[in-house]
């Protein structure tokens, strides 16, 4: 261990008069005995871990070897945090990610193997194109809610815009997509790929899930594909999807959903706290007045790159790529060892306004 000449003590906050700048002191060869080298030495520890975005929680491809950065704030405990903090959190996430968005070769041909996997069909993936790799879904919220033309849908955390490019074009000119997303690189970046796409019968918004900026009784249809399970207040979300509704409206979310209590000991990430115990949606749903209500648990694994790779008739080569949840975060190295479908699921979520 290297002594410090400058001084003695251990724990001085800030470094004596004399002592030589720190920022850029070589940590790396043993633990320094100077606090202030220690400190360094632990940031830069810290920085090395924080490879991935911290609550992308389905797709993060091992392949992806240089991250987008972390989010910067993150309360000791997400167990007591506020419905602030988590949106403060999501969205500072999803703005970093949308900056690196990784595309690849590689990706657009896992990806499009996935999205195959759940249920996208060849049209549709024929209409997403080269935007595969920027899915970040958890599912496939058409197959329940079976679009028509001239229909008005609403994308909930419309993310890069995948899912409401391929409602745009199922809507057809005589209807309306509108996507709402937290994050506003995201936002700016779906606007960007519809200019691209040349569409005009989509748009995107800024906004909450828990406060669409859309009028009471206008939209047919509301979908989400991984964005409804980050509201920290589900209750109020589904009110408000059953405010925008028409009568006769529905709605068709896929999201991850918790299917046993977490240990309160263990400190879990932003996104596992947050997602809504599957026990608990047929009952909260059933008082707001919807009906009609569908729970689809027949494509739930957690371990979904795995599945659809064991599935695909043709050998995939991925170079080791597999799907991770939080992997590289020191903070959670708990979840490496631990299964996934244990504690979660991925589910379909329809429900119908009278
Ligand atoms: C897992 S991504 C899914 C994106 C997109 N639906 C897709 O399938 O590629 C979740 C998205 O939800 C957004 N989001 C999270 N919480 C939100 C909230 N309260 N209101 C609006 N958007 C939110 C995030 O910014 C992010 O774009």
């Amino acid at each position: 261990m290297s002594k410090c000449p400058f001084h003695s003590g251990a724990s001085e906050e800030q470094p004596p008069p004399g002592h030589p700048p720190v920022e850029n002191a070589d940590v790396n060869s043993s633990e320094p005995a100077c606090p202030h080298l220690r400190k360094v030495a632990a940031e830069k520890k810290a920085a090395s871990e924080r490879a991935e975005p911290q609550c992308p929680h389905l797709r993060k491809l091992q392949a992806d070897e240089d991250q987008a950065p972390a989010a910067s704030s993150e309360p000791a405990s997400w167990a007591t945090a506020t419905p602030e903090e988590f949106k403060d959190h999501f969205t500072k996430a999803y703005d970093a990610m949308s900056a690196h968005p990784k595309a690849t070769k590689d990706k657009a041909h896992i990806a499009s193997i996935l999205m195959g996997y759940l249920g996208y069909t060849e049209e549709e993936l024929a209409v997403i194109g080269d935007d595969v790799q920027l899915m970040q879904g958890t599912g496939n919220p058409h197959i329940l809610a079976k679009i028509k033309a001239g229909e008005t849908v609403v994308d909930l955390g419309s993310g890069f815009g995948i899912d409401a490019f391929v409602a745009a074009h199922k809507v057809g000119e005589s209807g309306r997509v509108v996507g709402i997303d937290l994050a506003m690189n995201e936002v700016n970046a779906a606007i960007q790929r519809t200019s691209t796409r040349k569409l005009r019968n989509v748009d995107f918004r800024l906004g909450d899930i828990e406060a669409p900026p859309m009028a009471d009784a206008s939209v047919d249809c509301v979908i989400s594909n991984g964005g409804f399970c980050l509201v920290p207040r589900k209750a109020v979300a589904f009110e408000e999807i059953f405010r925008m509704l028409k009568p006769g409206g529905r709605f068709s979310i896929s999201c991850t959903t918790s299917t046993k209590d977490l240990d309160p000991s263990l400190d879990w990430p932003s996104c596992m706290v947050v997602f809504m115990p599957l026990r608990t949606v047929e009952e909260m749903l059933s008082k707001i007045g919807f009906v009609d209500i569908v729970i689809d648990t027949s494509n739930s694994s957690m371990t979904v790159w795995e599945d659809a790779k064991a599935k695909s008739e043709k050998p995939i080569d991925d170079d080791g790529a597999k799907i991770t949840i939080h992997k590289g975060e020191s903070r959670y190295a708990f979840l490496k060892n631990m299964d996934m479908n244990e504690f979660f699921a991925r589910v379909n979520i329809y429900a119908a306004k009278p």
